[in-house]
C-alpha cells in the first residue's frame, strides 16, 4: 500500500492595502514543508516572501540561505543571511516541519478505519443470471480495499463487478461489489473484505432466508389477518345471539 506522502503545510500571512475599489496589493508569506519519505529524512523547508503573486525572496533549506529575486528581495537576502537568522531558519526543518509532519503522519496518514460490511440481495435488471448479491463496505480509510466472493469454498472471478472506491467527502470511502449468480440449493456464498485496518479479513456469509425487514412485513400482515378474523367472528357471534334472543311473537 503506497500513499502519496508529499504534503506541504501552509502558513499564510496576508496584508493588503487598498488604494481603490478594484486595486489591491498583497503581501504574503508562505512556509512549505515538502517531503515524500515516511521517515521524513528528505524534508525540505521553503520560506517564501511574496508580493502580489511573485516570490521576491526565499529561504530554501537545501540551499541553506536566502535568495532574492528582485532588487528589494536581493537587499533583504543580504541583510537576512547573517549567522543568527540563518541558524534559526535552518532549525525550522526540525522545529516546524518534522514536528508537524509527525503529527499529521500519526493522525492522518497512518490512521486506518475498518469498513462496515453489509451483504444484500438486489433486484436484477436483465443480466445473464437471475440473482444478484451486493457486498458493500462502508466508512473505511484509507481507500485501498479488497472485496472478493467465495462460492462453496472457491473464489468467484466471473460475473463480479465492483465500483471504484467512492469518497464520501468526509475522508471515508465506500465500495460495492456485485455478484450475478444462479442460485443452487445447499450452496454457500460469502463475501470477503480485507483492509489495512483489519488483522484478519471480514467474511460475511449469505443467508438466503428472507431478510428481517421482509419477515417483519409478513409478521405484521399475518397479525392483521388474524386480528381481522377474530373481530369478524366476534361480530358474527354477537349478531347471531342478538337475532336469536329477539324472537318475534305474533300478537
Ligand atoms: C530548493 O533547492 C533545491 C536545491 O537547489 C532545489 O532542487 C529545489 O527545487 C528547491 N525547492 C524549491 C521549492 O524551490
Amino acid at each position: 500500500m503506497s500513499l502519496p506522502k508529499v504534503l506541504s503545510c501552509y502558513l499564510i500571512l496576508m496584508l493588503s492595502a487598498f488604494t481603490g475599489a478594484d486595486n489591491g496589493y498583497y503581501y504574503s508569506r508562505w512556509a512549505e514543508c515538502i517531503y515524500s519519505s515516511h521517515d521524513l529524512s528528505d524534508m525540505v523547508f521553503i520560506d517564501n516572501y511574496i508580493f502580489n503573486k511573485d516570490v521576491y525572496v526565499q529561504f530554501n533549506s537545501t540551499v541553506g540561505k536566502y535568495v532574492g529575486y528582485t532588487e528589494h528581495g536581493v537587499k533583504n537576502a543580504e541583510a537576512w543571511n547573517n549567522p543568527s537568522q540563518l541558524q534559526q531558519e535552518r532549525a525550522e526543518v526540525e522545529r516546524y516541519c518534522k514536528h508537524n509532519a509527525e503529527i499529521i503522519q500519526s493522525g492522518v496518514i497512518d490512521k486506518t478505519v475498518p469498513p462496515e460490511v453489509k451483504l444484500s440481495s438486489v433486484t436484477q435488471a436483465g443480466g445473464r443470471h437471475p440473482a444478484v448479491l451486493m457486498c458493500s463496505a462502508y466508512r473505511f480509510y484509507p481507500n485501498q480495499i479488497s472485496v472478493s466472493w467465495m462460492r462453496d469454498g472457491k473464489v468467484v472471478k466471473s460475473d463480479v463487478t465492483s465500483t471504484e472506491e467512492m469518497p464520501n467527502g468526509d475522508w471515508y470511502y465506500q465500495v460495492h461489489s456485485h455478484l450475478e449468480y444462479t442460485p443452487k440449493s445447499g450452496e454457500k456464498i460469502s463475501c470477503t473484505v480485507d483492509h489495512a485496518s483489519l488483522t484478519k479479513p471480514i467474511i460475511v456469509d449469505w443467508d438466503p432466508s428472507l431478510p428481517e425487514s421482509e419477515r417483519n412485513k409478513i409478521a405484521i400482515g399475518a397479525s392483521g389477518l388474524v386480528l381481522g378474523i377474530i373481530i369478524a367472528a366476534a361480530g358474527l357471534i354477537y349478531y347471531k345471539k342478538k337475532s336469536t334472543g329477539r324472537i318475534l311473537v305474533p300478537s
